[in-house]
């Protein structure tokens, strides 16, 4: 397939005329300038914007039609919105609301995605099915949890410890541990789909949970652990609680060994300064989710105490807290917490410029997710593009914020998706 177009290469620079040859779902060639011997393209033409399509390093696909319910804090919202919610999708709620979340993310250009599922493994290998013939790119993993939450939530992994000595995997529904597949692979799931393990957050997991998730992650450096950390202050608080014996909260997934290169640690708004360090010296990931803190009014992520501490950063939906599935509007969210911070905090909060922030949402989330042949427009890359049509005055050096502060999926002219053309409303 041959794509042209001003490539978005670097957003930092004007996109400059080119074109793109795609080959069995990856990018095979880049050229600049006319397309050679004057091909016709199957997608875009000389004025299309050819951008990578969008990454989010955080988000939940059973909340997808959670979004809006305002009003509560984090604890009470998990038990009035989101756990209803999960446990309506285990009963067979899963299969429209996966494809309908398979469609928004498409509609808005996502096209690759670290996730949570809920914590029912058929209702997750059910959906994870759906993931690998969607074609989308995505770590997700069934969610681990057994306590502080309904029955309905937490029955499957108490079930399973009660097995002991011999549980099924805390991985189901990936097969890990049954195949022999290994998890870098998928463990038995297909080709796009990673599977990840997924403790919801210290609160609702067991010191044996957390145990065993950790003996798993330092069998496999190359599963992706995700999980929420320090999001709201009551958070904080109850996990003092249940563990009063760990410096601080952090401290608690470092002593499960839960905290490394591809751990994903969701939010981070309260965190002190030893924490901090002890997540830049473990080299895990944090997923700074504005929209969803904002909502929740959770905290003002740090965006200096990052910097200062040399913390790898991603950006994500967290989809139901957070109400954008559209990465532009996180990505503006992203810069609009840290203009607040600036106004109310400090003066010299760290303030992302839009073309920073365009590039956390492609490239800079595939490397934070590990995925170093995605979010960029590169051979070798995987082929997932977006052709924008934009009006002819935003082709300036003001041409990124002007996506960001205009989007709306209309934009998107065409989506293509490891090298085909994909339509949400049938994909
Ligand atoms: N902490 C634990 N579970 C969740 C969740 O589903 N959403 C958010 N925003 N925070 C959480
Ligand atoms: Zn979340």
């Amino acid at each position: 397939m041959l794509i042209q177009g001003r490539l978005l290469t670097d957003p930092a620079s004007p996109p400059s005329p080119g074109w793109v040859r795609t080959e069995g779902g990856r990018i095979a060639e880049v050229g600049e300038g006319a397309p050679p011997r004057s091909e016709r393209p199957d997608v875009g033409g000389p004025d299309a914007i050819i951008s990578p399509a969008f990454v989010d390093a955080h988000l939940h696909i059973p909340q997808f039609d959670s979004v809006g319910c305002d009003g509560m804090p984090l604890l009470e919202w998990l038990h009035r919105v989101v756990f209803p919610a999960e446990t309506w999708w285990g009963v067979g709620g899963h299969a429209n609301i996966t494809t309908g979340a398979i469609r928004r993310l498409v509609r808005q250009g996502t096209f690759a995605f670290a996730g949570y599922l809920t914590s029912h493994a058929e209702a997750s290998r059910a959906a994870i099915g759906m993931l690998e013939r969607s074609g989308l790119r995505c770590a997700v993993g069934r969610v681990a949890m057994d306590r502080e939450a309904p029955e309905e939530l937490t029955r499957e992994d108490r079930w399973r410890a009660s097995q002991r000595p011999t549980p099924s995997p805390v991985l189901e529904p990936h097969g890990f541990g049954r195949s022999g597949g290994s998890v870098a692979s998928g463990g038995g799931a297909g080709g796009r789909v990673e599977a990840s393990a997924n403790p919801r957050f210290a609160i609702a997991c067991s010191e044996e949970l957390l145990a065993e998730i950790g003996w798993l992650a330092r069998e496999r450096p190359s599963l992706v652990v995700q999980t929420h950390l320090a999001e709201s202050r009551d958070e904080c608080a109850r996990v003092r609680e249940l563990f009063p014996d760990d410096a601080h909260y952090t401290g608690v997934y470092d002593r499960f060994g839960l905290l490394r290169a591809r751990t994903i640690l969701a939010h981070c708004c309260h965190l002190a300064p030893e924490e901090w360090a002890l997540i830049a010296e473990r080299g895990a990931v944090i997923a700074h989710c504005p929209g969803a803190n904002v909502f929740l009014r959770a905290g003002l992520f740090d965006l200096n105490a990052a910097r200062d501490h040399g913390v790898r950063i991603a950006l994500g939906s967290d989809v139901a807290a957070g109400p954008d599935v559209a990465m532009p509007r996180v990505a503006r969210a992203m810069i609009e917490v840290a203009k607040s911070r600036a106004m109310c905090v400090r003066d010299d909060a760290v303030v992302p410029t839009p073309a920073e922030a365009w590039e956390a949402i492609t490239r800079g989330n595939a490397d934070a997710l590990g995925w170093a042949d995605a979010g960029r427009i590169e051979p070798g890359a995987s082929a997932d593009l977006l052709a924008l049509r934009v009006p002819e005055t935003w082709r300036d050096e003001n041409l990124i914020g002007r996506l960001l502060y205009n989007w709306d999926d209309s934009l998107i002219a065409a989506r293509v998706l490891a090298g085909r053309i994909v339509d949400p409303d049938t994909i």
